[in-house]
C-alpha cells in the first residue's frame, strides 16, 4: 500500500489553506469517481485491475511459449509515449541491474525498445544485434499512425521477412479494435493483435496489453502486477483525505497555485526507478499541461543527481517542490567491512548495511531541502517488486485523475502534441501538407 507523507509541507502551507483545498480535492474525486468530468470516455483505466481477464494473461503465456520453443532470445518492443513507458519502466525496475551483462533473466528473451525516437544510429545499432540474435517484435501503437514507431516497425519488419519463413508468427500488433493503419496492416499480414481499448488512454494504458504482454515476456509476474493495482483500486474508493491518492492531488495543487511552485521534481534513491520518473512525467504532463496551466513535471535521481541538479534544488530560482517515491525495502543487502587501515575513514560505518546510508541520505536531504525552500512530499512503498509497482502504476494514475480535474483541465487529451506533428509531415513532405511546408521552409529560411 501506497503512503503519504506531507510532513515536509508543514512549514510552507498553512492549515488553512490545506482545508480549503481538500473540500476542492474531495470534489475533484467525486468528478473522477462520479465519472462526469471533462474527458470522462477515457475513464476504462479505473477499472482494469479488476477487469483483466486471466484467459488474457494465459494468452500472453501461451505465445512466450511458443516464442520460447522457436528458440526467441530477441524481442523488440516498437512504440512511443504510453505506448512504451509504463512496459520500459516495469522491466527497468524489476530486472537485474546488470542484467544484460549477466547473460539476460533466466527462461526470458531480451527485451529492448524501439520507435521511441528518430535516431538513425540507435536503428542501424538495433539492427546490428538484430543480425545475431533470433528476433521477434511487438508493434504498440493505439493510433496506429505514429510517425517514430511506424518508422522503427517498417525496418524491422523488413529484416524480419527477410530471414524468416514464419515471419508474420513473430510479429504482434497491439493497436485499435477496428481503425488505423497498423490495424489494416496486421490483418492483412495476418498478425495476431491485441486492443488498446477505446476508453483507455495510451499515458494509462500500462495495465492493458500494451504494458502486461512485454512486461510478461521479459519474465516478471503480470498477475502480482494487477494484484497490487487491484489492493491499490479498492484502498482508493475511499472518500476522504486520508486517501493517499487525494492527500497528494491537494497538496500539490495548493503548492502551486499558492505558492508559485510550478516545477514538481520526482526523486528517487534507487537507479531502478529512472524509468519511473520517465513514466510518470508523461503521466502528469500531458495529463495536466494544457490551457496555459500545470505544474512541469521533473525527475531525478539521487544521491547521483544531488552531484548535479543539487545545487539548484537547495539553491536556485524557488519554483520547486520534491515528491520523493521512498522505497522502504531492499530487496539485497550489502553490508560495509571494517578496513584494518581505515584510510578512507569509513569504519564508523562498518557493520551498518549500505542502505542504511541511503535512508540517511534521504532524511539528510529532505532536512537540507526544506531549509533551503523546497517543500517535499513522501510517496512511500514497501519495495520494489511486481506487486507494489501495479498498486504504484494505479495509485499515480488516480491521482492524476483527481488532481487534473482540481486543476481544471481535462486530463485526458493532448491536444498540444498535434503540433509538432504537423510540422514535422509538412516539412517531410507527407501527401495533403504541401501548403503547410511551404510556410514552414519560408519561415525556416
Ligand atoms: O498518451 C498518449 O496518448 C500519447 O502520448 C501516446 O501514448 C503517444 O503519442 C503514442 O501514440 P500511439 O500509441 O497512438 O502511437
Amino acid at each position: 500500500m501506497v503512503k503519504v507523507n506531507l510532513s515536509g509541507c508543514s512549514s510552507f502551507v498553512s492549515q488553512a489553506a490545506y482545508d480549503a483545498i481538500s473540500t476542492d480535492a474531495l470534489a475533484a474525486f467525486d468528478t473522477l469517481m462520479g465519472g462526469n468530468g471533462a474527458g470522462n470516455d477515457f475513464l476504462g483505466w479505473k477499472t482494469l485491475p479488476s477487469q483483466v481477464p486471466d484467459s488474457l494473461i494465459a494468452e500472453f503465456e501461451a505465445i512466450r511459449d511458443d516464442w520460447k520453443f522457436k528458440g526467441i532470445d530477441l524481442v523488440v518492443v516498437i512504440g512511443i509515449g504510453g505506448s512504451y513507458l509504463g512496459a520500459r519502466c516495469a522491466i527497468e525496475a524489476l530486472s537485474h541491474s546488470f542484467a544484460s551483462l549477466m547473460g539476460g533473466k533466466k527462461d526470458a528473451p531480451a527485451v529492448v525498445f524501439a520507435g521511441n525516437s528518430l535516431s538513425e544510429e540507435y536503428l542501424a545499432e538495433l539492427m546490428d544485434l538484430v543480425a545475431g540474435r533470433n528476433t521477434a517484435c511487438i508493434v504498440i501503437s493505439k493510433s496506429g499512425t505514429t510517425t517514430e514507431p511506424a518508422v522503427a516497425f517498417r525496418v524491422v519488419k523488413q529484416a524480419i521477412e527477410q530471414r524468416y519463413a514464419d515471419a508474420a508468427e513473430r510479429i504482434i500488433a497491439i493497436t485499435d479494435a477496428k481503425k488505423g493503419a497498423l490495424k489494416t496492416l496486421a490483418t492483412q499480414e495476418g498478425y495476431k493483435t491485441f486492443v488498446v481499448p477505446d476508453n483507455v488512454g495510451g499515458r494509462f494504458s500500462v495495465l492493458t496489453p500494451v504494458g502486461l504482454l512485454p512486461i510478461l515476456l521479459a519474465g516478471f509476474d503480470v498477475r502480482r502486477m494487477l494484484e497490487g493495482a487491484r489492493e491499490m483500486q479498492l484502498a482508493l474508493q475511499d472518500r476522504s483525505m486520508e486517501n493517499p491518492a487525494v492527500k497528494y492531488a491537494a497538496m500539490r495543487n495548493l503548492l502551486y497555485k499558492e505558492y508559485g511552485k510550478t516545477i514538481e521534481i520526482l526523486v528517487s534513491y534507487n537507479p531502478k526507478f529512472q524509468y519511473l520518473g520517465e513514466w510518470w512525467k508523461q503521466l502528469y504532463g500531458e495529463s495536466e499541461g494544457k490551457d496555459g496551466k500545470g505544474i512541469f513535471p521533473a525527475s531525478v535521481n539521487f544521491t547521483t543527481d544531488l552531484h548535479s541538479m543539487g545545487q539548484f534544488i537547495q539553491d536556485g530560482n524557488r519554483i520547486l517542490f520534491e515528491t520523493v517515491v521512498n522505497v522502504e525495502n531492499s530487496n539485497r543487502e550489502v553490508t560495509i567491512g571494517l578496513d584494518s587501515q581505515n584510510l578512507d575513514q569509513l569504519n564508523y560505518l562498518a557493520g551498518r548495511r549500505v542502505e542504511h546510508c541511503n535512508a540517511m541520505a534521504m532524511l539528510g536531504t529532505k532536512l537540507a531541502h526544506i531549509d533551503g525552500g523546497v517543500p517535499q512530499i513522501e510517496v512511500s512503498v514497501e519495495r520494489i517488486d511486481a506487486f507494489n509497482l501495479g498498486g504504484l502504476f494505479y495509485f499515480f494514475e488516480f491521482a492524476c485523475g483527481v488532481s487534473a480535474y482540481l486543476l481544471g483541465v481535462n486530463p485526458f487529451n493532448q491536444p498540444g502534441v498535434e503540433a509538432y506533428k504537423k510540422n514535422m509531415f509538412a516539412l517531410l513532405g507527407k501527401p495533403g501538407y504541401e501548403e503547410q511546408g511551404a510556410v514552414l521552409r519560408e519561415r525556416l529560411g
